[in-house]
């Protein structure tokens, strides 16, 4: 299913907007943090998020799905004003729990550190939402996440906890944790920043196999490769503001922002680096003992 990389690729985008966002502003304790972003993904579109640290991709994803307030702004998912109910003089209500439980339960969300619950199987894991959030039965719950858990690669784990799984097939038992839910859109913060190197790729594997099954989606990640080959739209966000957005290869192979080149030179030193580090690595011939190396 890997696309070779630097394929032409033509966007997934149905021309439906799934999500708008329009000039979204959030502050915490006065520190303005996001200052007027915009978006707009189309139904089936990959859209990357890139940015510094502290540069305000975290809080708005978590504002797009509700786990924030915003304090100016709109935002559309699926049509459907997300949080607000707006009279007919443009006033806005805050919608009741309820409301906003119904419109969280339409988007999957991945965190960077997995949150699965430890004394649940992978399996119970999985149908824990449908079951108790959707009112699913059991048993249809559960031929589902057998399908889901296949899907993301475990087939063979549905009994297994937490702990004893890796973090990539934790992470992978979140996404289909998410899936399991059927939402109209994915968001991924950092899905693989808390994973061991070489547990990276099984993780943006199914990503992008699940990008290829059409499902919208919002990343927020450092993985360049993965963006230039996987996304529809590289938007890069500083201090709180879209700098610069467009298709990977115009935004990663050309930036025209000062910012954006100046982002993408520290990533490519980082990554350069990191490659060094691993080639300096000695070979102790503790790997494989459990033992760290010396
Ligand atoms: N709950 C909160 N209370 C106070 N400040 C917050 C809160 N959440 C985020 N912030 C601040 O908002 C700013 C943006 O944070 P955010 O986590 O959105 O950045 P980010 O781009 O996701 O960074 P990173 O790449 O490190 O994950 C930071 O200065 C952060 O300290
Ligand atoms: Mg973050």
């Amino acid at each position: 299913m890997a696309r070779a990389a630097r394929a032409p690729r033509t966007s997934r985008a149905t021309g439906d907007v799934l999500v708008r966002a329009v000039n979204i502003t959030k502050a915490f304790h006065g520190n303005e943090v996001l200052k007027g972003i915009d978006l707009t993904v189309h139904g089936g579109e990959v859209v990357c998020l890139l940015g510094p640290s502290g540069s305000g991709k975290t809080t708005f994803l978590r504002c797009i799905n509700l786990l924030e307030s915003i304090d100016g702004g709109r935002i559309w998912v699926d049509g459907e004003l997300m949080g607000y109910r707006e009279d007919e003089k443009g006033q806005l209500h805050t919608l009741g729990d309820k409301q906003i439980a119904a419109q969280r339960r339409e988007i999957g969300m991945v965190f960077q550190r997995f949150n699965l619950f430890p004394h649940k199987t992978a399996l119970e894991n999985v149908i824990e939402a449908p079951t108790q959030v959707k009112g699913i039965s059991k048993s249809k719950a559960k031929e589902r996440a057998v399908e889901l858990l296949a899907s993301v690669g475990l087939a063979d784990k549905p009994a297994a906890y937490p702990g004893a799984l890796s973090g990539g097939q934790q992470q992978r038992v979140a996404i289909a944790r998410a899936l399991a839910m059927d939402p109209k859109l994915m968001l991924f913060d950092e899905p693989t920043s808390a994973l061991d190197p070489e547990l990276v790729g099984e993780v943006l594997r199914v990503m992008r196999q699940l990008a290829d099954t059409g499902m919208t989606m919002i990343v927020v990640t450092h993985e360049m490769e993965f963006a230039r080959e996987v996304a529809d739209h590289v938007v890069f966000m500083d201090a709180g503001v879209v700098c610069e957005e467009g298709p990977p290869d115009e935004v990663l192979g050309n930036p025209k922002n000062e910012r954006t080149r100046s982002f993408l030179r520290r990533m490519h030193n980082a990554e350069e680096r990191d490659a060094a580090t691993a080639d300096d690595v000695p070979d102790t011939g503790l790997e494989g003992v459990g033992l760290p190396p010396a």
